[in-house]
Protein backbone atom coordinates (compact mmCIF):
# COMPACT_ATOMS: atom_id res chain seq x y z
CA UNK A 1 0.00 0.00 0.00
CA UNK A 2 1.83 2.99 -1.04
CA UNK A 3 0.85 6.91 0.92
CA UNK A 4 1.03 10.43 0.72
CA UNK A 5 0.25 13.47 1.81
CA UNK A 6 -2.33 15.42 1.11
CA UNK A 7 -2.92 19.25 2.82
CA UNK A 8 -6.35 20.82 2.02
CA UNK A 9 -4.54 24.72 1.70
CA UNK A 10 -5.92 27.91 3.87
CA UNK A 11 -8.42 28.84 1.02
CA UNK A 12 -10.05 25.36 1.19
CA UNK A 13 -10.30 25.71 4.83
CA UNK A 14 -11.64 29.11 4.60
CA UNK A 15 -14.17 28.43 1.99
CA UNK A 16 -15.48 25.19 3.78
CA UNK A 17 -13.97 23.17 1.63
CA UNK A 18 -12.99 20.47 3.93
CA UNK A 19 -16.07 18.14 3.75
CA UNK A 20 -16.01 17.79 0.24
CA UNK A 21 -12.93 17.23 -0.73
CA UNK A 22 -12.29 14.53 1.77
CA UNK A 23 -15.44 13.19 0.19
CA UNK A 24 -13.72 12.68 -2.63
CA UNK A 25 -10.84 10.93 -1.80
CA UNK A 26 -12.85 8.49 0.44
CA UNK A 27 -15.34 8.20 -2.69
CA UNK A 28 -12.47 6.88 -4.64
CA UNK A 29 -11.44 4.44 -2.01
CA UNK A 30 -8.75 6.09 0.01
CA UNK A 31 -7.41 5.19 3.07
CA UNK A 32 -7.47 8.29 5.87
CA UNK A 33 -4.18 7.42 8.16
CA UNK A 34 -3.73 10.67 9.73
CA UNK A 35 -5.57 14.40 10.04
CA UNK A 36 -4.99 17.30 11.89
CA UNK A 37 -5.51 20.93 11.82
CA UNK A 38 -2.37 23.04 11.30
CA UNK A 39 -1.31 26.50 12.04
CA UNK A 40 1.85 26.15 9.72
CA UNK A 41 4.70 27.87 11.22
CA UNK A 42 7.33 29.50 8.55
CA UNK A 43 10.01 27.16 8.98
CA UNK A 44 8.07 24.09 8.61
CA UNK A 45 6.49 25.94 5.34
CA UNK A 46 10.20 26.55 4.21
CA UNK A 47 10.99 22.75 4.65
CA UNK A 48 7.66 22.03 2.89
CA UNK A 49 8.47 23.25 -0.15
CA UNK A 50 12.29 23.37 0.09
CA UNK A 51 12.75 22.45 -3.75
CA UNK A 52 11.14 25.69 -4.51
CA UNK A 53 13.51 27.85 -2.50
CA UNK A 54 14.81 30.22 -4.63
CA UNK A 55 11.53 30.07 -7.63
CA UNK A 56 10.06 33.88 -8.15
CA UNK A 57 6.47 32.32 -6.11
CA UNK A 58 8.62 30.64 -3.27
CA UNK A 59 7.76 34.24 -1.06
CA UNK A 60 4.16 34.21 -2.12
CA UNK A 61 3.86 30.35 -1.76
CA UNK A 62 5.04 30.47 2.07
CA UNK A 63 2.98 33.73 3.08
CA UNK A 64 -0.20 31.34 1.52
CA UNK A 65 0.25 28.48 3.01
CA UNK A 66 0.88 30.24 6.75
CA UNK A 67 -1.93 32.66 6.43
CA UNK A 68 -4.28 30.66 7.69
CA UNK A 69 -4.99 26.96 8.83
CA UNK A 70 -4.51 23.68 6.70
CA UNK A 71 -5.46 20.44 7.13
CA UNK A 72 -2.36 17.96 6.90
CA UNK A 73 -3.42 14.44 5.99
CA UNK A 74 -1.70 10.80 5.32
CA UNK A 75 -4.11 8.83 3.11
CA UNK A 76 -3.21 5.52 2.09
CA UNK A 77 -4.12 3.51 -1.64
CA UNK A 78 -2.25 1.38 -4.29
CA UNK A 79 -0.49 3.96 -7.21
CA UNK A 80 -2.36 6.64 -4.48
CA UNK A 81 0.50 9.35 -5.50
CA UNK A 82 -0.56 9.52 -8.86
CA UNK A 83 -3.85 8.67 -8.48
CA UNK A 84 -4.36 11.93 -5.94
CA UNK A 85 -2.80 14.01 -8.05
CA UNK A 86 -5.25 13.37 -11.13
CA UNK A 87 -7.80 13.06 -8.73
CA UNK A 88 -6.67 17.54 -7.45
CA UNK A 89 -6.09 18.64 -11.23
CA UNK A 90 -3.72 20.84 -12.75
CA UNK A 91 -1.44 23.35 -10.81
CA UNK A 92 -2.63 26.03 -13.00
CA UNK A 93 -6.65 26.89 -12.40
CA UNK A 94 -7.10 27.66 -16.42
CA UNK A 95 -5.66 24.16 -17.24
CA UNK A 96 -7.47 22.19 -14.24
CA UNK A 97 -10.26 20.19 -16.34
CA UNK A 98 -13.85 20.24 -14.95
CA UNK A 99 -14.19 17.12 -12.71
CA UNK A 100 -11.05 17.35 -10.47
CA UNK A 101 -10.70 19.12 -7.19
CA UNK A 102 -9.11 22.18 -8.69
CA UNK A 103 -11.48 22.37 -11.95
CA UNK A 104 -14.43 21.74 -10.15
CA UNK A 105 -13.56 24.67 -7.38
CA UNK A 106 -10.62 26.75 -7.67
CA UNK A 107 -10.79 29.81 -9.85
CA UNK A 108 -6.96 31.44 -9.25
CA UNK A 109 -4.00 29.58 -9.56
CA UNK A 110 -2.55 30.54 -6.52
CA UNK A 111 -5.11 29.34 -4.42
CA UNK A 112 -5.69 26.05 -5.69
CA UNK A 113 -7.24 24.58 -2.63
CA UNK A 114 -4.74 21.27 -1.99
CA UNK A 115 -1.74 20.48 -2.40
CA UNK A 116 -0.35 16.28 -3.18
CA UNK A 117 3.06 14.70 -2.84
CA UNK A 118 4.41 14.51 -6.26
CA UNK A 119 6.98 10.99 -5.54
CA UNK A 120 7.18 8.46 -2.56
CA UNK A 121 10.56 10.49 -1.48
CA UNK A 122 8.11 13.88 -1.08
CA UNK A 123 5.62 11.72 0.86
CA UNK A 124 7.72 10.27 3.16
CA UNK A 125 9.45 13.72 3.63
CA UNK A 126 6.72 15.97 3.65
CA UNK A 127 4.53 13.22 6.20
CA UNK A 128 7.72 13.84 8.61
CA UNK A 129 7.38 17.34 8.76
CA UNK A 130 3.78 17.67 9.61
CA UNK A 131 3.26 14.04 11.80
CA UNK A 132 4.94 11.60 13.80
CA UNK A 133 5.22 8.03 13.46
CA UNK A 134 2.35 7.42 16.33
CA UNK A 135 0.07 9.68 14.87
CA UNK A 136 -0.51 7.76 12.08
CA UNK A 137 -3.80 5.16 12.37
CA UNK A 138 -2.74 1.83 11.17
CA UNK A 139 -6.27 -0.16 10.70
CA UNK A 140 -8.43 -2.35 7.97
CA UNK A 141 -11.03 -0.86 6.17
CA UNK A 142 -12.76 -3.17 4.03
CA UNK A 143 -13.12 -2.04 0.43
CA UNK A 144 -14.01 -4.75 -2.66
CA UNK A 145 -11.42 -5.52 -4.72
CA UNK A 146 -13.11 -4.07 -7.86
CA UNK A 147 -13.76 -0.53 -6.43
S1 LIG B 1 7.29 24.08 -10.69
O1 LIG B 1 8.24 25.19 -10.78
O2 LIG B 1 6.69 23.73 -11.99
O3 LIG B 1 7.87 22.90 -10.02
O4 LIG B 1 6.15 24.64 -9.78
P1 LIG B 1 4.67 24.10 -9.69
O5 LIG B 1 4.69 22.60 -9.55
O6 LIG B 1 3.84 24.66 -10.77
O7 LIG B 1 4.20 24.73 -8.34
C1 LIG B 1 4.83 24.40 -7.14
C2 LIG B 1 3.96 24.88 -5.99
O8 LIG B 1 3.93 26.31 -6.01
C3 LIG B 1 2.59 26.78 -6.15
N1 LIG B 1 2.64 27.96 -7.02
C4 LIG B 1 2.44 29.20 -6.58
N2 LIG B 1 2.14 29.69 -5.37
C5 LIG B 1 2.00 31.05 -5.25
N3 LIG B 1 2.15 31.91 -6.28
C6 LIG B 1 2.45 31.46 -7.51
N4 LIG B 1 2.59 32.31 -8.51
C7 LIG B 1 2.60 30.04 -7.70
N5 LIG B 1 2.91 29.26 -8.78
C8 LIG B 1 2.93 27.99 -8.33
C9 LIG B 1 1.81 25.62 -6.73
O9 LIG B 1 0.45 25.69 -6.37
C10 LIG B 1 2.52 24.45 -6.11
O10 LIG B 1 2.04 24.25 -4.81
P2 LIG B 1 1.54 22.80 -4.33
O11 LIG B 1 1.13 22.98 -2.91
O12 LIG B 1 2.70 21.86 -4.49
O13 LIG B 1 0.40 22.45 -5.23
Amino acid sequence: MDRTFLMVKPDGVQRGLIGRIISRLEDKGFKLTAAKLVQVTREQAERHYEEHKGKPFFENLVNFITSGPVLAMVWEGDDIIVLSRTLIGKTSVTEALPGTIRGDFAAHTPFNLIHGSDSPQSADREIANFFGPEEEVQYDKSVAAWI
